[in-house]
């Protein structure tokens, strides 16, 4: 088709939805751009667009809140008997042997903007290890590769980047030897998008010739995976297994045998890791059960800002929180069950956000809001929770886990991400019978980091390292690595 048909064809789509303001600058157009402006247009799905500007733009949506909802049961971090230690040992082995029988990929999702820690570049790009100043991509890498060393086996790495980080993703790991893995099991695929609005439902645009899209959130993951046939190459090659983790957090175990071997032997199709809250109304989602469209129990995620506040601090006759099983975005999904959502055409329900959107007015001039002005929608990947008819959730630890780099400064920040990444090492020294010098406050009083080649667990760093031959003195650096040779 001529881009004057083209261009026929989306005028009158455009018209039809009232976003003809879209071709605007049609006539200042030179021919490239013209192409790429009709190339955003036919990437819109104007019907499902036209029924969210109603539901979603315009207006916020009615919060609709399941009828009973109830807290999860959650597995254990510690076995707290003799049958569940048995259990978690059995778990642990049927683990390691799906992982050494290369059923296993990790999986990361990067394709979100960053826009609250600001750094220039792909947020795993940013250099975060205490030490070593490691990027985010780099300590996951090593992680993969101390896994395969210790598992003798390979392991296909897949990570999502958007449209817009896409190339500078896979030249950061081009530029570093794609941090000793080989370059052919890292499997790069790119999300969808989705247009941002005005509070009145235009689309608006970024440039004359470019519409203000955005990536469509960590829900695009499951449909991208099948779109780019990524899905599919896995499947074939035998994997069954996706560990699904965010690009934020540093302290994720990318692949953890005991959860894996836990979601085999529950048969689950999904499988999340959970903490304990820190407080009633702690901003993370909630892990909840509620009764499915069939009858059957299924798990969900509350958002901190949609769960009731009654059920938020509600406590049982023990006097714990009832509902005190928070989501930190670790998950791991069976191939066999995301296949089977995009045959089936699932949607997962979107999510309003109102956010700053830099676009160009009416007249061509650009906009730098200084308040929120627009309206972004995106899908959420826990959404497809209950979706899945069988389900796990294991309990771990927040220090061992979690420490997300958010915001620039403050809480979740690359600050309190080093610090947590320094005290875990300290940790794991301590677990590996070295004494830590400490701090009045109970910190380590020495800048400590382990290189995930030597260990990614306390207890693979206590059989790597003689008690005696680690010694860290008050107030010191030091850099734990594999000995050369
Ligand atoms: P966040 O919700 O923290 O968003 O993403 P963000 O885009 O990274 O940061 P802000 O809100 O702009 O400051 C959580 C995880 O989900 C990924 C992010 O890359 C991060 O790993 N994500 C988010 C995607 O992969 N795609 C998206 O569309 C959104």
């Amino acid at each position: 088709m001529s881009i004057p048909q083209h261009y026929q064809r989306a005028k009158e789509l455009l018209a039809k939805h009232g976003q003809s303001h879209l071709l605007r600058f049609w006539d200042d157009l030179d021919d490239a751009r013209r192409a790429a402006l009709l190339d955003d247009v036919e990437q819109l799905d104007m019907e499902l667009l036209a029924g969210l500007i109603d539901s979603h733009v315009r207006n916020a949506p009615p919060l609709e809140l399941p009828d009973r909802i109830r807290p999860p049961h959650a597995l254990p971090n510690e076995p707290g008997d003799e049958a569940t230690r048995q259990r978690y040992t059995d778990a642990r082995a049927l683990g390691e042997q799906l992982i050494r029988d290369g059923k296993v990929a990790a999986l990361v999702v990067a394709g979100g903007q960053g826009t609250r820690l600001g750094f220039d570049g792909p947020k795993g790009a940013f250099p975060v290890s205490p030490l070593r100043n490691k990027p985010l991509f780099q300590l996951f890498a090593e992680q993969v590769r101390n896994a395969q060393r210790r598992y003798g086996t390979g392991i296909p790495w897949l990570i999502m980047t958007s449209p817009t980080n896409d190339a500078a993703t896979r030249a950061f790991f081009a530029a570093n030897g794609h941090f000793g893995l080989s370059a052919e099991q890292v499997l790069f695929f790119t999300q969808g998008t989705m247009p941002a609005f005005d509070t009145d439902g235009r689309i608006l645009l970024a440039e004359r010739h470019r519409l203000a899209l955005s990536p469509d959130g960590h829900g695009g993951t499951l449909r991208a995976l099948h779109r780019s046939g990524v899905l599919d190459r896995l499947a074939d090659a035998g994997v069954t297994v996706l560990s699904y983790f965010q690009v934020d957090n540093p302290l994720v175990h990318v692949i953890d045998p005991l959860f894996i071997g836990l979601h085999a032997e529950t048969r689950s199709q999904v499988s999340s890791k959970t903490i304990p809250k820190a407080g009633a109304t702690e901003r993370v989602g909630n892990f909840c059960v509620v009764t499915g469209p069939d009858g059957a129990d299924r798990l969900t995620v509350i958002e901190y800002s949609d769960l009731p506040d009654e059920l938020a601090h509600a406590t049982g006759p023990d006097g714990r929180r009832l509902f005190d099983a928070g989501s930190i975005a670790i998950h791991l999904f069976d191939v066999a069950f995301v296949q089977a959502l995009n045959a089936g055409g699932f949607g997962l329900p979107f999510h309003r956000a109102l956010k700053k959107v830099p676009h160009i007015d009416d007249a061509g001039r650009p906009v730098e809001p200084a308040k929120p002005n627009g309206v972004k929608l995106e899908t959420f990947v826990f959404d497809a929770l209950p979706l899945a008819a069988r389900t796990m959730i294991y309990t771990t630890r927040r220090e061992e886990e979690f420490a997300p780099v958010k915001n620039a400064e403050g809480s979740d920040s690359p600050a309190t991400a080093r610090a947590a990444m320094v005290a875990r090492a300290a940790r794991w020294l301590g677990r590996a019978g070295v004494a830590v010098p400490s701090r009045p406050d109970g910190s380590p009083d020495a800048t400590i980091e382990i290189s995930p080649l030597l260990a990614d667990s306390a207890e693979e760093l206590a059989s790597a390292i003689e008690p005696g031959s680690v010694v860290p003195a008050r107030g010191a650096a030091l850099y734990l690595e594999p000995q050369a040779g």
